[in-house]
């Protein structure tokens, strides 16, 4: 291992687990389950592409130590986070005799660890499982906090559970092999952190653009493990997204999956929507006399320096918002945003006017 992997440590009582953050660390694979289960008997779920990259090879490493091992392979791609690939999954699961005793591990990108996630809260009423993040989104926002699930047609992530893993294990090496436009999606998710949670965290991003390019290992790792911080702080206080505070990370959301669903999700990756989103929740938040101009300004900067989208789609506006009326935070028809007040401080805006929606989507 390069460098020494850190702990953070997810809080929620006897749901409580480990997010291993290290570079090179994925030679700890086997010890890492080993510590937290007594099973021997592993469903590994995976896509195509992560398969022939790592998870074949950590299978390999499983079985050498004793474990039976069944490697189930998904089309890489959203498509495959639906009720037929899931229903597959149970089937194949139940052939190969897999039972309470055994785990199932995600390896992959955010669409492997919600389905494997949603088949393991799911399958005999709840099997354990762990997620080995392979995308930086998935290592700094999906794998942690215990929300899985599926899409249903025309309805994203609309049936899932919150089923918390028995650990995280995150090695930012794998990053080296992932597609540019998939690594500054994931970028966009680490922005957000320091927009709602930590302006300091902001201000490193600042200074470190060009290490966060390269794909600096010392540095991934240390945003990794902040992100994994900000997000287990928030989790820990409303896991089940009760009181609004957990609504928080969906800074710049509503807009996103409007510009995701208006673009038929094949126009833009999550994170460019969602950088795009928090230009336009930027915007809005200065409207209604939040903060300054400059707030905006600042955060444009930065995307731009990670090489990320800020310019709204062109789609009809009004189409846009009534787009936003389907998110699942819209409260009895009200649109509902969360915009900033000052960097690393934001809050859930109730009732706000079409007007403003309207003319935040606009760059000035
Ligand atoms: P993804 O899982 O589709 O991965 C993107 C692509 O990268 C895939 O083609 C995958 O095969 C490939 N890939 C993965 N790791 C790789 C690697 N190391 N090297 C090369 N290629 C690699 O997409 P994603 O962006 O990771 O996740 C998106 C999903 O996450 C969405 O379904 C979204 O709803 C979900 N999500 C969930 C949460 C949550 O809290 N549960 C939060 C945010 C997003
Ligand atoms: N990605 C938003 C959440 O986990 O709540």
């Amino acid at each position: 291992m390069a460098n020494e992997a850190k702990v953070t440590r997810v809080n929620l009582a006897h749901r409580s687990y480990d997010i291993q953050i290290g570079s090179g660390n994925l030679t700890e694979f086997v010890p890492f389950l080993r510590e937290r289960t007594k099973s021997n008997h592993a469903v590994i779920i995976t896509d195509t592409t992560v398969d022939t990259l790592y998870a074949d090879k950590l299978g390999d490493q499983l079985a050498d130590d004793q474990w039976e091992v069944h490697l189930l392979v998904v089309d890489a791609g959203e498509r495959s986070k639906c009720s037929e690939v899931a229903a597959d999954l149970w089937e194949t699961m139940l052939a190969e005799g897999t039972d309470r005793q055994s785990i199932v591990v995600a390896i992959g990108g955010g669409v492997v660890g919600d389905l494997a996630g949603f088949v393991a809260a799911t399958f005999t009423r709840g099997l354990s499982f762990f997620q080995v993040p392979t995308t930086l989104l998935a290592q700094v926002d999906s794998s942690v906090g215990g929300k899985v699930g599926i899409n249903l047609p025309g309805a994203k992530n609309m049936v899932g559970a919150f089923w918390q893993p028995l650990g995280v294990l995150v090695d930012v090496e794998v990053l080296n092999t992932l597609p540019d436009r998939e690594y500054r999606a994931g970028l966009a998710e680490v922005v957000k952190y320091g927009v709602i949670l930590d302006a300091d965290f902001f201000a490193y991003l600042e200074q470190q653009t060009e290490a966060i390019n390269n794909r600096d290992a010392e540095t991934l790792r240390y945003v990794v493990e902040r992100c994994c911080q900000l997000k287990a702080g928030v989790v820990e206080k409303d896991e089940r997204e009760l009181t609004g505070l957990r609504a928080v990370l969906n800074y710049g959301h509503t807009y996103a999956h409007a510009f995701e669903a208006a673009g038929k999700y094949e126009a833009l990756l999550h994170g460019e929507a969602v950088s795009i989103g928090m230009m336009c929740a930027a915007r809005l938040a200065a409207r209604m006399g939040r903060v300054d101009n400059q707030f905006a300004s600042r955060q444009q900067a930065l995307l731009e320096a990670l090489g990320l989208p800020i310019a709204t789609p062109n789609h009809d506006g009004n189409d846009l918002v009534a787009l936003m009326r389907h998110d699942k935070k819209v409260d009895e028809g009200k649109l509902r945003f969360v915009l900033p007040d000052r960097m690393g401080h934001v809050e859930l805006v109730k009732d706000v006017r079409t007007d403003d929606v309207l003319a935040s989507l606009i760059a000035e």
